[in-house]
């Protein structure tokens, strides 16, 4: 096949990262006779910096034109002290997701035998664990109006809105999902305070009957918190709203040993996005360290994705696992005075690809 990805590095480690995956998807293409080609574009703090935006019009463009998209991160410490700042590199990543119609955050928590020991819970809790969360990612209170201060500035609000039509798109997909899968669905939600939970239980509740092989409980976000990691094993498709999604899946990605390593891929449009679940980690930026297989992982979930390539996403997860064991790791999972940095664990991806 033919492709054009557009590569959005963002800020922080973003870059490093990236460009691990693109040796990898590189090696890819090499093997299995595929040409792909890139266009990168600036997002995040990184655009705010040439455009004084952080979701340039050209960036847009690009990713429209593309086949898909593989972006890093967004964020930089020096917006996040500064309350009063007037534009965020976080407000690039939420206008793309919504300006590209992707609405369906799909975050896979799952474990890697070779690491199970770095992971904090104990290993038969952790062992066999395999869900997948589909968080809603253009509705909400990350989008909901009214939003802001009163004149005085001494009032701050956001409103959390949803339409059925909003809660019915994304239940559908954790739907067809769990009926590839265990068949079990959970909506997540806190329908015991708020109307919009409400709503969507109600809208899962009618959907069901659509699909009487997936069984569908309805749990407290709160509830799930606790359970996510006192037996995450019990969990298959989760569905949920947007803030819940944001907080949980950062939870969830401790069980499988760092957040280093769970990839994500934002659905809903022609144009499908993925990206790694960590942020931009500015600390480690540019010190050659971050661990790159989140983003790696993600490449290989556009591969499977956005091109139905299975078999070359296979091969991505196979070296990575093969990485794994071989210990060719960054600091975040490696053992004593064992880590390899960012480019060499890139490196040895591409090369026992
Ligand atoms: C994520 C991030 C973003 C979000 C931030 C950077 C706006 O935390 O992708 O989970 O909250 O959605
Ligand atoms: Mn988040």
């Amino acid at each position: 096949m033919k492709i054009t990805i557009a590569l959005l590095p963002g800020d922080g480690i973003g870059p490093e990262v990236v460009a691990q995956a693109v040796k990898v998807v590189d090696a890819v293409a090499k093997k299995f006779g595929h040409e792909i080609s890139y266009q990168e574009a600036l997002v995040g703090a990184a655009a705010i910096d040439v455009h004084g935006d952080p979701y340039p019009e050209e960036t847009h463009r690009i990713c429209q034109a593309a086949d898909a998209v593989l972006f890093g991160a967004i964020g930089d410490p020096k917006y996040d002290n500064n309350p009063k700042a007037k534009v965020r590199p976080e407000e690039g990543l939420l206008r793309m997701r919504k300006s590209l119609g992707l609405f369906a955050n799909v975050r896979p928590t799952f474990t890697f035998p070779s690491l199970i020991h770095k992971s904090p819970l104990k290993l038969e809790r952790v062992e066999g664990t395999d869900f997948v969360f589909f968080r809603e990612l253009t509705s909400g209170i990350y989008f909901g109006e009214p939003r802001g201060r009163n004149e005085q500035g001494t009032k701050a609000f956001d409103t959390n809105v949803y339409t059925k039509e909003e809660i019915a798109r994304l239940a559908r997909m954790g739907f067809e999902a769990a009926q590839k899968r265990r068949k079990h669905l959970t909506c997540v939600d806190k329908a015991n305070v708020l109307a919009t939970s409400r709503l969507w239980r109600e809208t899962v509740q009618e959907l069901a009957p659509e699909y009487p092989d997936v069984e569908v409980a309805y749990e407290f976000v709160d509830a799930v918190a606790m359970r996510l990691i006192q037996w995450p094993k019990a969990y298959d498709v989760l569905i949920t709203e947007n803030l819940f999604g944001d907080i949980l899946t950062d939870e969830a990605s401790v069980i499988s040993g760092s957040m280093g390593l769970m990839p994500s891929a934002s659905l809903g449009a022609e144009v499908k996005l993925f990206e790694p679940i960590h942020g931009s980690y500015p600390q480690a930026a540019g010190k050659n360290i971050a661990n790159p297989l989140a983003t790696v992982l993600s490449a290989a979930m556009l591969l499977e994705y956005a091109f139905g390539a299975m078999e070359e996403a296979e091969a991505i997860k196979a070296v990575v696992n093969k990485s794994l064991e071989a210990g060719v790791v960054t600091e975040d999972i490696a053992d004593q005075g064992q880590a390899h940095s960012t480019s060499a664990v890139g490196d040895w991806l591409a090369a026992n690809l």
